[in-house]
């Protein structure tokens, strides 16, 4: 699986103020608006672009529109903080939406919404989801997508935990990661090691 880590100086200034515990929660969803700009502009620089013909105030050319934008989906509730930076920044895209929380004993995904399109097969998927944790709640995501024909997704994380990343890529899933790191591990309660805490109540506070 190909894993991409975005290690820009202003991608880490940003992860450092997410990790950090003294940041408010306004100031996380701040930092993490702007990691995801970060993010979505890595991820999109291999995509191709379609040819546009445009005249500018001085003469005509020839330029570009991304020829297949992808279609965002934000895995809720932590998602939600990734995709309004993203669409903005491709406001080409539509978006669909997945709900998934996680049962605090078991650690298992437990999904409570599924809003996407019918058919996926032409379309580039790009998924938000801050934490790769275990890998359970994108796996489960990836395959309600790849039930839909999707051949090309993209797991789009702040923060990856090695056993998420084996996880994706044992999965045989056509998927790839861009994030901003992989961390040590997982700690006995399935949250990442440094990692940056429970991503939905850093953004919006506690269930
Ligand atoms: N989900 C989170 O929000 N944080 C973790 O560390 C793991 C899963």
């Amino acid at each position: 699986m190909d894993v991409t880590v975005v290690d820009h100086p202003l991608a880490r200034a940003r992860l450092t103020t997410l990790r950090d515990e003294r940041t408010d929660n306004a100031s996380f969803r701040g930092a993490l608006a702007d990691l995801t700009q970060m993010l979505i502009y890595e991820a999109l620089s291999g995509a191709p672009v379609a040819d546009v013909e445009i005249t500018t105030p001085v003469a005509t050319m020839t330029g570009a529109k991304l020829a297949n934008p992808p279609l965002l989906v934000p895995v809720l509730r932590a998602g939600l903080g990734m995709v309004e930076q993203a669409h903005a920044m491709v406001p080409e895209s539509n978006v669909g939406f997945v709900g998934i929380a996680r049962d605090e004993q078991t650690h298992q995904p437990v999904p409570y919404l599924e809003s996407l399109p019918d058919d996926l097969s032409r379309t580039p998927v790009f998924v938000l989801d801050p934490m790769l944790a275990t890998g359970g709640s994108m796996l489960h995501t990836i395959e309600l997508l790849v039930g839909r024909g999707a051949v090309d997704i993209t797991a789009v994380c702040v923060v990856a935990a090695p056993e998420g990343v084996s996880a994706l890529a044992e999965s045989g899933h056509p998927v790839r990661l861009v994030t901003a790191a992989v961390d040590d591990g997982l700690n006995d309660n399935a949250y990442i090691v440094p990692g940056l805490g429970d991503a939905g109540d850093r953004q919006f506070g506690p269930r």
